[in-house]
Order: structure tokens, then C-alpha cells, then sequence
């Protein structure tokens, strides 16, 4: 049970935002997708997510073939994704917001509830149901953006920086939240990050992109030692540390 983009290009006039790129991700386990700013990670998610149409290739989860569908169709085989920047509906409450993510799937306001609140204790955000979403702070707000695909039910779980500018110890609770849903749930998720740490300790697997190319994919520990990475990542000999 995979989802499976295959050779998959991006143009976007003269730039080449992504060539050739194969991906799998399977359920149960956690690929990270890191490389530099510009390297073609969001514009990849956005072709899985069918946000964007790719130039060539082809996208198929558990072997049906997704490449024509909308975003929401997609949804329904599984695939879910998050934004890069938390996106809340303001005028909504934080139980609202996330019952967004199941009412997209078809799911009456009964179950659409059920599976918010579900959603809401998993992130850690339970106690906050009838609070407007504006008051959450920003670490909450990444919080209930995972809560919403989560309501979405998702086989594949596609999250584009779900750690961004949050602190260490939201960041640790993101981390254990990520890894409970993979191993109960039985999910595959796909994790931008470009907190190295972070990635490093939760991937099963590391798809490295630059200028739009995969670089290499293997497991942390091979990608750490991977000299290739660590003079192309960030174009510093730092590379990606913790
Ligand atoms: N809609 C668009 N039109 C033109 N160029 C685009 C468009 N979207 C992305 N690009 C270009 O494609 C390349 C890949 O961008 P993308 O946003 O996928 O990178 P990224 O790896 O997600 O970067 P970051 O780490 O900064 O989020 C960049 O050169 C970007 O400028
Ligand atoms: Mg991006």
C-alpha cells in the first residue's frame, strides 16, 4: 500500500522547479523531503495534492491511478495535505476549523464532529474546542492545521513544514503526535521540515531534493554521512546537522 509519484517534472516557464522525480511513500512509515529553499519540495506535495498539474509524470495511491482528479477527489483515496503557513478560518471556532477538514470528505455534521474532537485531543488541543481560532497562538494554529487533515482521515499525510516557527517544546509535542498517528492509525506521512533534528529523529526513510532533482533517499544515518548532502545542502559544508 504506497502512494507513488513517478517521474514527475515541473515548469513553471523557464524554471524547472522539478525533473524527473520519483517518490514512494508507504503507510506505517515516515519519509522526510528536505533540501534548500527553491529545491522543489512544496511545488512536489503540490503535484501529489493535485494543486498543481506536473508538466510530465504521474501520481497513483494503492495502485489507482490519481493524476487526473482534483484535490478533493484525491482526498478521498487518502491523500491529505497541510499548507506551509498555518491557514485558520478566523471567523470560525477552533472545533469549527477542524471540522472543515472531515465535511470536505462528505462526512455529516454529526461524524464531522466526532472526528474533530478525535482530531483535537490527538494534537493536544482538546479543551480549546469552543475558543474562537484566533485567540490559539501560533504554535496552537500549526496544531490545528494537523488537527484538520487529520478530520480528513488520511492514509497519506502530506505536511509542508508543519514545525515552522514553532518552539522547542511545541516542537516536541509535534514530534510525538506525528509518530503516534503513524503507529496507530497505520498512516504514511510525509514530513518538510527543515528543522534537521526534528527530521532526523522521526523519518524512517530521507528524500533529498536540490534544484529540483533527487539528490539521494535513504535513511537518516546514510543521508547524514552522504558527502554529496552535505556540500549541496544549503550549499554549506555545515549540511544538514542537529
Ligand atoms: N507558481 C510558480 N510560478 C513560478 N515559479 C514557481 C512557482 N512555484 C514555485 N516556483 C519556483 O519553483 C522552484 C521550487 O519552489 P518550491 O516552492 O517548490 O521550493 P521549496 O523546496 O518548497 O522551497 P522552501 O524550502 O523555500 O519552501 C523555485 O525556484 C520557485 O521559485
Ligand atoms: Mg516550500
Amino acid at each position: 500500500m504506497s502512494l507513488i509519484a513517478s517521474k514527475v517534472s515541473m515548469n513553471f516557464a523557464a524554471i524547472l522547479a522539478l525533473k524527473d522525480i520519483d517518490l514512494a511513500l508507504h503507510k506505517g512509515e515516515i519519509l522526510g523531503l528536505i533540501g534548500p529553499n527553491g529545491a522543489g519540495k512544496t511545488t512536489l506535495v503540490n503535484v501529489i495534492s493535485g494543486f498543481q498539474r506536473p508538466s510530465t509524470g504521474s501520481v497513483r495511491a494503492n495502485n489507482v491511478d490519481l493524476s487526473s482528479l482534483s484535490p478533493r477527489a484525491r482526498s478521498y483515496h487518502g491523500v491529505v495535505r497541510t499548507f506551509q503557513g498555518a491557514r485558520i478560518f478566523s471567523s470560525m471556532t477552533v472545533l469549527q476549523n477542524v471540522m472543515v477538514g472531515a465535511l470536505g470528505q462528505g462526512s455529516n455534521l454529526t461524524h464531522a464532529e466526532e472526528a474533530a474532537r478525535r482530531a483535537l485531543i490527538r494534537v493536544g488541543l482538546n479543551g480549546t474546542e469552543t475558543m474562537p481560532a484566533t485567540q490559539l497562538t501560533y504554535g496552537q494554529e500549526r496544531a490545528l492545521d494537523l488537527a484538520r487533515a487529520l478530520a480528513a482521515r488520511p492514509n497519506y499525510l502530506l505536511l509542508d513544514e508543519p514545525a515552522a516557527g514553532m518552539n522547542e517544546s511545541e516542537t516536541t509535542v509535534l514530534k510525538r503526535v506525528v509518530q503516534d498517528i503513524v503507529r496507530d492509525l497505520e498512516i504514511g506521512v510525509l514530513l518538510i521540515e527543515h528543522d534537521m533534528s526534528l527530521v532526523m529523529s522521526v523519518c524512517d526513510r530521507v528524500q533529498v531534493l536540490v534544484k529540483g532533482e533527487t539528490l539521494t533517499v535513504g535513511t537518516p544515518f546514510d543521508v547524514r554521512r552522504n558527502s554529496d548532502v552535505m556540500s549541496a545542502y544549503l550549499g554549506t559544508v555545515a549540511g544538514p546537522s542537529e
